[in-house]
């Protein structure tokens, strides 16, 4: 019998997603055995700056750049494998050891028709935007997603007979037949669908791309779950790296403008096969104001001059697909909510530096809804439209703050915003982020 098990550690979003998930994980690798990804694919962007020097990283965990650190790309992930070799090849490049880099054998694969899927979809979707005098209620709007296939997939991935996984690219028999069912039906839809220029998917080309792909892969091919299990038995420490956000989990967020997964912290278990009882410390990530990419509802986004002001120091233009983000101030109500969903045992506030500047800060504690105020949150993207936040008002701070170390050094307004957060969501505050860079951290 195992007595004492270390529990594992996990880096989740609690909002829309880019909280700075990266850097955070990036910070605590090297006190691990092993970070893993559980969800998500390439739709991620996790940037990491260690000494001045900026990585983005979308389907290798954020612990690569520590050594020794095994980086796993769990079952939950949906890979494009021709993006993670690149990847891995850029990183190799800069000099960073891949060497611990490896990929579920159950992790399903990303293939050229569902990129092609996808943004056939958002391309529908937009066209069916309303006209100004239609009764459409406009709600029926694109995803605004990030066209890298991750909703197809995860669809084939739940239809089974048309998925196909990691394991899957080194069975070239098994490949081939599956593709020829796969492509005939694919070509079908896409031919009642797409425009004229349609060029129907060939089953052959496809299978021999991703057996030369999987070739590349194979020395990476592991069952992980065995693996994590392994690191754990050894008395080994994991740490999760969730991608995406808890507000863009495809049961728990804001239906339908979310993401095809899990993307809070319940998807770790499924994702990775470590069971729930193993997982400790879940460090909610939150910035300390709010940002979403694509569509959907957002209750406190701002859409003057302050927005702009935040979104340009924040330089909150997208790691993925450089897209701006829509910006807003920090919401209470969706974050208490997120928290609740996510298990966060601790918060880290992160971009807190990009506040500085503003008069006031506002919070939103509450919402007024068609039947009356509430405190709670609604996650339904069509019902979170008619939310109209009611803000609480604090003092806003000037200083530069990126050099602070201790949460003491910070201005006192800072940290009355700092204790609102905790007091409201009701879970401690025990990391804050000053600036991109390692050592831009304070740890309480
Ligand atoms: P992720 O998807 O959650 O990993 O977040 P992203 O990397 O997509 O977006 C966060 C952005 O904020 C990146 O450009 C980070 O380098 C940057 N960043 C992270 N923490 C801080 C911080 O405390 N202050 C500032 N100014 N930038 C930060
Ligand atoms: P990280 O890990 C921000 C958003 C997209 C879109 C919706 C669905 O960097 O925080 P998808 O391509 O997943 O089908 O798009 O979800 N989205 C993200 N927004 N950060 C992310 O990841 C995101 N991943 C997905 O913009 O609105
Ligand atoms: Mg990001």
């Amino acid at each position: 019998m195992q007595a004492c098990i270390e529990k594992a550690s996990a880096v989740v979003g609690l909002q829309w997603g880019d909280e700075g998930k990266g850097k955070l994980v990036d910070l605590l690798a090297s006190e691990f055995d092993a970070v893993v990804r559980y969800n998500g694919g390439a739709n991620a962007g996790h940037s990491v700056v260690v000494g001045g020097e900026r990585y983005a990283l979308h389907l290798v965990p954020s612990g690569i750049l520590s050594p020794g650190v095994y980086a796993v790309v769990g079952n939950g992930v949906v890979v494009d494998p021709e993006r993670l070799l690149e990847e891995m090849s850029t990183l190799q490049n800069r000099g960073v050891d891949t060497s611990k880099l490896v990929v579920s054998d159950h992790a399903h694969v990303v293939m050229p028709y569902h990129k092609a899927e996808d943004e056939l979809r958002e391309t529908l979707l937009s066209a069916n935007a309303p006209e100004p005098d239609s009764q459409s209620s406009g709600v029926i709007a694109a995803i605004g997603t990030t066209k890298r296939g991750i909703g197809p997939a995860y669809a084939d991935k739940v239809q089974r007979s048309t998925a196909i996984r990691i394991g899957d690219l080194l069975r070239p028999a098994i490949l081939r037949e599956k593709l020829e069912m796969i492509c005939a039906l694919k070509n079908a839809a896409f031919g009642a669908l797409a425009s004229d220029a349609f060029v129907p998917f060939d089953a052959d080309a496809i299978a021999d791309e991703m057996i030369a792909l999987g070739e590349r892969l194979r020395p990476m091919i592991r069952d992980t779950a065995y693996l994590l299990d392994d690191v754990r038995k050894e008395g080994g420490k994991i740490l999760f790296e969730g991608a995406n956000a808890t507000m863009l989990d495809v049961d728990h967020g804001t239906f339908p403008y979310v993401t095809s997964s899990n993307s809070s912290a319940l998807g770790m278990g499924p994702g990775t096969g470590v069971p729930p009882q193993a997982i400790g410390r879940i460090i909610g990530v939150v910035k300390a104001y709010s940002t979403r990419v694509g569509g959907g509802p957002m209750p406190t986004e701002l859409f003057d001059a302050v927005g702009d002001d935040i979104r340009v120091r924040g330089r909150e233009f997208g790691t993925t697909t450089g897209r701006p983000r829509r910006v807003g101030w920090l919401d209470l109500v969706m974050l208490k909510y997120a928290a609740m969903i996510s298990g966060a045992t601790e918060l880290c506030i992160t971009l807190l530096d990009v506040l500085s500047g503003e008069d006031e800060l506002k919070l939103a504690v509450a919402y007024d809804m068609p039947d009356g105020r509430t405190d709670r949150f609604t996650a339904d993207g069509y019902a979170l439209v008619d939310a109209k936040p009611v803000y609480e008002t604090m003092p806003g701070f000037s200083q530069d703050i990126t050099g602070a170390r201790t949460f003491d050094e910070l201005p006192g307004e800072a940290k009355a915003y700092i204790k609102r957060i905790e007091d409201f969501v009701g879970v401690r505050v025990g990391i804050v982020s000053v600036g991109p860079d390692r050592e831009q951290t304070i740890i309480r």
